[in-house]
């Protein structure tokens, strides 16, 4: 078979389930602009069908979803560059979703440890949804034939799901239709911590508000958050080796590394030495600076819903013109009739 090469796209989502954290901004809006800014097709996607795999309110949903699409904008995201939608509107992703759901095997889906974290001891509670996630989200990436996906590192289980989704489409029905779809998992930032403990990632479901940078919290709580961020005793080191037992020392190195788009290793040239009462405040200035911003002009654009939705639908109509041909041929390759 001659293999299909296919043209750059670049895909993620972002789930709209709760606000912006500074590990989403790090981990994936940052690196969303910046593939944005290197000239590939972009598409950008608020992924309410994967929030609802768990309880949302539906007044908090749509009010997340525009959050979200604020936050995007606001970040960076240029909706005449990047095609900026919610899943929903484009019914291709929930379609390819079925399919996938029989192509994805139960034992790959009870692998998954974001499902196991998720559902938690309760399992057996937990929604068909959630269990079956990572197939629609195989079918968000497929169904634009994307071949990179920006994302954090607890999405690599998931996207190496996808290739294995795409790779027994592909064997099953003897063809070479679904690209092999490349993670990108890249920057100082991939795995922002939680600042009350560094074992665990900084998530907005977390119950304590203080563990997270909230993408709208103002300068005065961004700076008590640092402050009161835990750490150790020792001085910062030179060399990113110094930071391998401090997983807190660590983390605030890191993300002062991506705020500032330098390597870990030029910020430890800069700040080895130094203690923590001399390199928060620093950190501080920084994230302020960077953020406030963007909080801002997230306010700004909340103003105006309208505006928000308007965005949203025709970043879904170009969407679809994407996905639907893509989606036809799948049901041709399967063998569904379509008269
Ligand atoms: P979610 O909020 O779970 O929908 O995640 C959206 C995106 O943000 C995904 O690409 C995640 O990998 C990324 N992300 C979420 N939390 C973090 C974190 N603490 N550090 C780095 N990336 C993160
Ligand atoms: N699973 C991702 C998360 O929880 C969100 C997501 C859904 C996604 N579909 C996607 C990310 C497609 C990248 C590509 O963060």
């Amino acid at each position: 078979m001659t293999e299909v090469v296919h043209t750059p796209r670049v895909f993620s989502g972002i789930q709209p389930s709760g606000g912006l954290t500074l590990g989403n901004y790090l981990g994936a809006i940052k690196r969303f602009v910046d593939m944005q800014e290197s000239g590939i097709e972009t598409l950008y996607c608020m992924v309410d069908l994967h929030a609802i795999t768990v309880w949302q309110d539906p007044a908090d949903l749509r009010h997340n979803t525009r959050e979200l699409a604020a936050g995007y904008i606001a970040a960076g995201l240029d909706p005449a560059k990047s095609i900026l939608f919610n899943q929903s509107q484009v019914s291709a992703h929930a379609e390819l979703g079925w399919i996938f759901n029989c192509v994805a095997r139960m034992g790959w889906m009870k692998r998954m440890t974001q499902f196991k974290d998720k559902a938690g001891k309760n399992a057996e509670n937990a929604s068909l949804g959630l269990f079956g996630y990572p197939a629609l989200m195989a079918a968000d990436i497929l169904i634009y034939h994307s071949t990179h996906v920006p994302v954090g590192e607890d999405q690599k289980q998931h996207l190496e799901l996808t290739r294995d989704v795409a790779t027994k489409f592909n064997h099953d029905f003897g063809v070479d239709f679904f690209p092999i779809t490349e993670p990108v998992i890249e920057g100082a930032a991939t795995r922002v911590m939680s600042l009350r403990d560094g074992s665990k990632k900084m998530s907005k479901s977390d119950p304590s508000d203080a563990s997270r940078i909230n993408m709208t919290d103002d300068a005065e709580t961004i700076a008590k958050k640092i402050r009161k961020a835990k750490t150790d005793p020792d001085a910062l080191p030179s060399e990113a080796d110094g930071l391998k037992e401090r997983p807190e020392a660590r983390n605030l190195v890191n993300i002062f590394a991506a705020l500032n788009d330098q390597s870990v290793d030029a910020v430890l040239t800069d700040v080895g030495g130094k203690q923590f009462s001399e390199f928060k405040p620093m950190l501080v200035d920084l994230a302020v600076e960077k953020l406030s911003s963007i909080s801002t002009e997230m306010a700004r654009l909340m103003n105006d819903p309208a505006e928000i939705d308007r965005i949203l639908g025709e970043g879904s109509n170009r969407a679809r013109a994407i996905a639907n041909p893509i989606l036809q041929k799948t049901y041709d390759i399967v063998g569904m009739i379509r008269s």
